[in-house]
């Protein structure tokens, strides 16, 4: 339709709300001189602590389905299954939107939330399964980046079983693939031995 580059602008402007950055620099910290500098709900708290990253992981989330969303509005599924590729771009550009927002200097976190805000959207049973599945891995390994690496691939496994939509399947890879990419440095500090365990606040 006429409207889609529209909704493809508002579904990357939702992605770019820098929540992060916000909510550190009400606590009066730059994000970007804290831990990995990344602009996501782990790194918040590093910066200030479980609560206000909490609230960012939410806010997170919570932009990435509501992009999602807003391509399911304009382009619904249900009256067309081709929709659906117009529903992963939204889906997409909420990533990038996320990690190279215009609002921050084209800066921003690894899109972890923000996807599996998408997830949401597009299939709620898979984003409780990926929740859940994250959170375990979180307290079991005690690392945030192996969480996010494994919750990407769990979520991955199961739109290509369950989901009936192949433009679902291709965005989930193209996702995964993003946000294993804007995990790099982690996975090389994995490797390395030197990846840092949540242990809450260290700054501030
Ligand atoms: O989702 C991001 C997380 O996996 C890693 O964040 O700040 O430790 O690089 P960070």
């Amino acid at each position: 339709t006429l409207n889609a580059p529209l909704v493809f602008l508002a579904a990357y402007l939702l992605g770019a709300l820098p929540f992060g950055v916000i909510t550190a620099k009400l606590r009066g910290v730059d994000i970007f001189q804290v831990g990995s500098g990344s602009t996501g709900a782990t790194n918040v708290i590093r910066a200030c602590g479980k609560w206000c990253g909490l609230a960012v992981f939410t806010l997170d989330v919570a932009k990435g389905a509501l992009a999602a969303y807003l391509g399911l509005l304009f382009f619904p599924v249900a009256a067309d299954p081709r929709n659906a590729w117009l529903v992963i771009i939204c889906g997409f550009l909420a990533l990038v939107g996320h990690s190279a927002s215009v609002f921050i200097g084209f800066r921003g976190g690894k899109s972890a939330a923000t996807g599996l805000g998408v997830a949401l959207a597009l299939d709620w049973r898979i984003f409780l399964a990926v929740a859940v599945f994250t959170l375990l891995v979180r307290q079991i390994t005690g690392y945030q980046s192996v969480a996010s690496l494994s919750a990407g691939l769990l979520a991955l496994i199961l739109f290509l079983l369950f989901s009936p939509y192949p433009a679902y399947q291709l965005l989930t890879l193209t996702g995964v693939v993003f946000v294993w990419i804007k995990h790099i440095p982690n996975i090389q500090r994995l490797a390395a031995g030197t990846e840092t365990k949540i242990t809450g606040r260290q700054n501030g």
